[in-house]
């Protein structure tokens, strides 16, 4: 095969992402640990119990595996149930054990990216009404504002809160994470109060650390009718994705929140992003549906011919990923894809996946869109929410018994992207081949994926 190579741009940023209590271990304090509990919440009932045990120190060896193997950025989040462990009360240990985990990212070459808030909640917080009530926006305001004063030495990179839609509807709506609730009109409410808590921290933060870049992660699931014929795909398609995908975003650049027919003005909200952080995955085809009021009267499937993961979770789409960069590219801001990946504890859909996005994110950054990074969701197995640990999506396999982490073929395949600033095709030959025909065609180009 002839070489080539598909160059990134001089600095641009390689990591991977992970979130406080799906790598920590024992958070006991926020409402995940009395979730896990309870029986027949979590696939097989599993629990985060210690999970990656990052807590103990083991943070440090994964680290130095992401260094070695090329990154130059990590995304980790803070628990807040473990930095105020009650209204009124700050843990300083816990603040100094993050100051060492950011600094001991930072002496390895990798820029520490900080989420603030990432699906988990203090058990005091759920228990005076979580999200739904509006106290949460100044609480997050004082809790971000203790977490920057503390890092901003180290840290001048974060991202307030992590997919508002996913959590807002998980949470809220399909009952998938506490609270469990199924209430459409709850799930508006919990996506109002995050862009507002948004606002307050951006505001905050930026007091404090005037050049910071201050995002959000928005996650962006593409939605095309299934049947292009049928005029009611095409509404619910349409319905679904302007309210999941660009209610938040928009509402961060026109002071307004617009959310199934409701106009929510929210003037502190606007222009309140440095860059805009994307999480993407998948995309789905929709149809119409009049049995799921709550899922704004669509169901969501994968085109049929789209190859899908091992559990069926994720469909390998890269033109949707192009879809996904080409959506955040409108908001006119630098892009990080904060999150991109795929479960396979076998790792050999995972390789295909891998190669065709990141060819895609090289097609997106020489049309000159201004993306400036990327982080693979994740960097070693770790905890999967509702689906526990039957879901493994790290470039390391996690042995939970044990702690042993055993190196996946896509570590390798991801450092040599990181490493050459490139995607090139004897690397793709070499992890993908299924893949590099496609990808690098002898005969020029024909239909890329
Ligand atoms: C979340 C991650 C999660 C990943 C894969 C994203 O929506 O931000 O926490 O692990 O999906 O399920």
């Amino acid at each position: 095969m002839v070489e080539a190579t598909h160059s990134f741009p001089p600095g641009f940023i390689w990591g991977t992402a992970t979130a406080a209590h799906q790598v920590e271990g024992d958070n006991l304090a926020n409402d995940w640990a009395q979730w896990e509990k309870q029986p027949g919440r979590i696939r097989e009932d599993h629990v985060a119990g210690k999970a990656c045990d990052w807590w103990s120190g083991r943070w440090a060896d994964d680290l130095d595996r992401a260094a070695a193997a090329g990154q130059n950025a990590h995304r980790l989040s803070v628990e807040w149930s473990r930095i105020q462990p009650a209204p009124d009360r700050w843990d300083e240990t816990a603040l100094d054990a993050y100051r060492q985990i950011v600094s001991g990212a930072a002496k390895r070459g990798l820029q520490p990216v900080v989420t603030l808030h990432h699906f988990t909640n203090p058990l005091w917080l759920a228990e005076q009404g979580g999200w739904l009530n509006p106290e949460v926006i100044t609480r997050f305001e004082r809790f971000s504002t203790r977490v920057v004063e503390t890092l901003a030495d180290r840290v001048g990179f974060w991202t307030t809160i992590n997919e508002p839609n996913v959590y807002a509807f998980a949470a809220h709506a399909s009952g998938d994470f506490p609270p469990g609730g199924r209430d459409l009109a709850q799930a508006i409410r919990v996506m109002a109060h995050m862009t507002q808590a948004h606002a307050a921290a951006y505001h905050a933060i930026h007091r404090l650390q005037p050049h910071a870049l201050v995002g959000m992660a928005h996650h962006y699931r593409g939605m095309d009718p299934a049947r292009r014929w049928l005029p009611l795909d095409g509404l619910v398609a349409g319905l679904r994705s302007s309210n999941f995908n660009d209610a938040i975003p928009k509402a961060l650049v026109s002071g307004e929140l617009r959310l199934v027919g409701r106009r929510l003005p929210m003037p502190e909200a606007r222009g309140t992003q440095d860059y805009f952080g994307l999480n993407y995955y998948t995309c789905e085809r929709v149809n119409f549906d009049l049995g799921r009021p709550r899922e704004l009267f669509g169901h969501g499937h994968f085109a049929p011919q789209l190859p899908v993961s091992p559990d069926g979770f994720i469909a390998d789409d890269p033109g949707g990923f192009l879809k996904a960069l080409r959506w955040a590219k409108q908001f006119g801001l630098p892009v990080y894809v904060l999150e991109n990946g795929c479960e396979d504890s076998q790792d050999d859909f995972r390789r295909r996946y891998l190669a065709g996005h990141i060819r895609r994110l090289w097609d997106a950054v020489n049309f000159n869109w201004q993306i400036k990074g990327y982080f693979h969701w994740s960097l070693v197995d770790n905890f999967e929410w509702e689906r526990g640990w039957t879901q493994r999506f790290g470039l390391w396999q996690l042995d939970t018994e044990t702690q042993v982490r055993t190196k996946r073929p896509s570590a390798d395949f991801y450092a040599e992207i990181c490493q050459q600033n490139a995607l090139s095709s004897s690397t793709v030959a070499a992890y993908a081949p299924a893949a590099a025909a496609t990808l690098f065609p002898h005969d020029g180009p024909g239909e890329l994926p």
